[in-house]
């Protein structure tokens, strides 16, 4: 949550500190701040966006070292008072925070006793004071820094500078990533490399537990133990283009068409086309290890654990592996089962979603093999895994994810498939799924120039107070995505129901004022969803149908027909009308399509 920049090296600091921040603004945009340190501390800060924060620094902000922050609140309103860095009362020491202290208000209490003035309501300002006390006694700012988190309680990325060292940034790292880009002469921190790759594709991610220091000339790391850490720097192949909105009005939309070529990129190099099966390189399991689980449990939170639904329900279908999804958010609280025979794989775009994460290293735990099916190489929850499967979809910025959860949905084929083939799955289903797979892409490009359509239908239901998603079996995660979609973007109340259970309760919310978009594909379960949506129309209900046919007008008001594809595939193709007609309903409605209120891209605390 929140995006931090941190820049050392012979240029003014500001503008890149900017910069990165505008890079890093879909993680937390509620207030946002910078120092520069040139004799002494400057600092800007406000509530509002990081272009609200660009109008008020001023054209000579000098000083070559310097620490920003975009901000997500957790402890305190946004206000200009509590927007990041905070500062210590005698205004040398300043800190950047991600995370959560979650005994901030005990040592408030403490500092206060001990003559401290706090200006804000943040847990971080703790940070700030104790930091400058420690400071006073340290040979280093390093070491001032770890005697400092000693006493912190919580989760934390942080970048820190004193006014008295003006050549050095101490960045360290529990729960909350940090990642340094080595430059000419020139060092960065970040809190995601998207604030980086403008200046250098050399990173270093940090581990937890892990404090670095920062200087024009090169860095230095430490773990835990205060000895240095050896780190071998990665090279990223993410691209300052692809956090350009590219010519289109919104990074959401950008990413939504991108998705033929985003899926051809998962798929690529994967497709066995003489066994039909699918190499996953990344697994690091032999296929006798393949062969033994009993169980797959999926987790992930938001978007993630809805293409993990999607995925129980293909590696059900085609290895006929017992699976189900959970939200890691609640796996990682319910002391759950681990057992040897299950096969975890854990969800997610950034790798960095701090309950994903934590449910990972509970399991790591308990003995638990986990994959993970992550876009962001070199991730938190990348690192974490015993191996896995990397989208390769490129930096997803709108904070509702679009490509990633079809690339993930791919994914999930492509481990169903290679589970499967290495068991029962005939080599005629396994060319079925393969020829399905590699369909996709050009499947995708005919329904995104169904565009104009889903628009004016956007454009139609955009003004109703509430709508339901309904679909069932392949199709109720594609409902549950697409009211989730939905919601965050356009504000519209949306619940998701499986087809069947309408009749057990939601029912009685189905009238003119509410909506139904219902996902019908051409599968077994058509009659059964065609009842359904006879059901809503009885009670007045008007009814989007998203599926293969257009359907009797005395059932549908509207039809959104997509192309087919293998039955175990049609979700992934249903989804994206869902996207385009959420997108346009939050056009219509005049909301901030890809930084929606009170939602951050990755939420990096608990
Ligand atoms: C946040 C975002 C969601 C996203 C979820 C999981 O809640 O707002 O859009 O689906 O995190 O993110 P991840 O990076 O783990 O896939």
């Amino acid at each position: 949550m929140c995006g931090i920049v941190a820049y050392v090296g012979p240029k003014d600091a500001a503008p890149i500190l900017l910069e990165g921040l505008a890079r890093l603004e879909h993680r937390g945009y509620d207030s946002a701040g910078l120092v520069v340190s040139n004799k002494g501390l400057k600092m800007r800060k406000v509530k509002g966006r990081v272009g609200d924060l660009a109008a008020v620094v001023p054209a000579r902000f000098k000083g070559t070292l310097g620490i920003g922050h975009t901000r997500w609140a957790t402890h305190g309103a946004p206000s200009d008072a509590n927007a990041h860095p905070h500062l210590s009362t005698d205004e040398r020491v300043a800190v950047v925070h991600n995370g959560v202290i979650e005994n901030a208000d005990e040592l408030r209490a403490k500092l206060e006793a001990d003559g401290a003035v706090f200006v804000s309501e943040t847990d971080t300002e703790v940070l700030a004071h104790l930091i400058a006390r420690t400071v006073e006694e340290s040979d280093s700012l390093e070491e001032a820094v770890r005697t400092a988190l000693k006493r912190i309680v919580g989760t934390y990325g942080i970048a820190v500078i004193d006014a008295r060292r003006p050549g050095e940034v101490v960045v360290a790292r529990n729960g909350s990533p940090i990642v340094l880009g080595i430059g000419e002469k020139e060092m960065f921190a970040a809190s995601d490399v998207a604030a980086l790759v403008r200046y250098t594709r050399q990173v270093v991610h940090l581990e937890d537990g892990e404090l670095a220091v920062l200087r024009a000339d090169g860095f230095t790391t430490f773990g835990g133990d205060a000895r240095e850490t050896a780190k071998e720097p990665l090279t990223v192949d993410w691209e300052a283009g692809h956090y350009d909105t590219g010519g289109y009005e919104h990074y959401l939309l950008k990413e939504i068409s991108e998705q033929p070529e985003t899926v051809a990129r998962t798929l690529r190099g994967r497709l066995d086309d003489r066994f039909h099966i699918a190499h996953l390189g990344g697994l690091n399991m032999d296929a006798r290890e393949s062969r033994s689980f009993r169980r797959v449990k999926i987790i992930g939170c938001g978007s993630a654990y809805y293409s993990g639904q999607i995925g129980a329900q293909l590696i059900e279908e085609l290895a006929r592996i017992p699976a189900d999804a959970e939200p890691a958010s609640e796996f990682r609280y319910r002391s759950p089962v681990v057992e040897p025979d299950t096969l975890y794989v854990a969800i997610s775009q950034s790798g960095e979603t701090y309950d994903t994460l934590a449910a990972v290293q509970e399991l790591k735990r308990k003995g638990g093999r986990v994959l993970g099916i992550v876009n962001t190489v070199g991730s938190a929850i990348a690192r974490e895994c015993d191996g896995g499967v990397y989208l390769h979809a490129g930096p997803e910025v709108s904070v509702a994810s679009t490509k990633a959860f079809t690339s993930t949905a791919v994914a999930f084929a492509l481990l169903a498939l290679h589970l499967g083939r290495v068991r029962d799955l005939s080599p005629a289903d396994g060319r079925r799924i393969c020829e399905g797979l590699r369909r996709l892409p050009r499947q995708i490009e005919e329904i995104l120039a169904l565009e104009p359509q889903i628009k004016e239908l956007a454009d139609k239901y955009a003004d109703a107070a509430s709508m339901m998603f309904v679909g069932r079996v392949r199709g109720y995660p594609v409902a549950r995505e697409g009211a989730q979609k939905l919601k965050e973007i356009s504000y519209v109340h949306a619940e998701a129901y499986p087809a069947s259970e309408l009749k057990h309760g939601p029912l009685a919310l189905i009238g003119p004022e509410t909506p139904t978009v219902a996902i019908v594909p051409d599968d077994e379960l058509l009659d059964k969803n065609l009842t359904t949506l006879g059901e809503i129309r009885a009670r007045g209900g008007r009814v989007l149908m998203v599926g293969h046919r257009t359907a009797d007008p005395k059932l549908a008001d509207d039809c959104v027909v997509v192309p087919r594809n293998e039955i175990e595939l049609d979700p992934i193709l249903l989804t994206i009308p869902l996207q385009l007609l959420a997108y346009h309903a939050a056009v219509a409605l005049g909301r901030d399509v890809d930084k929606p209120r009170n939602l951050a891209k990755s939420v990096t605390v608990e």
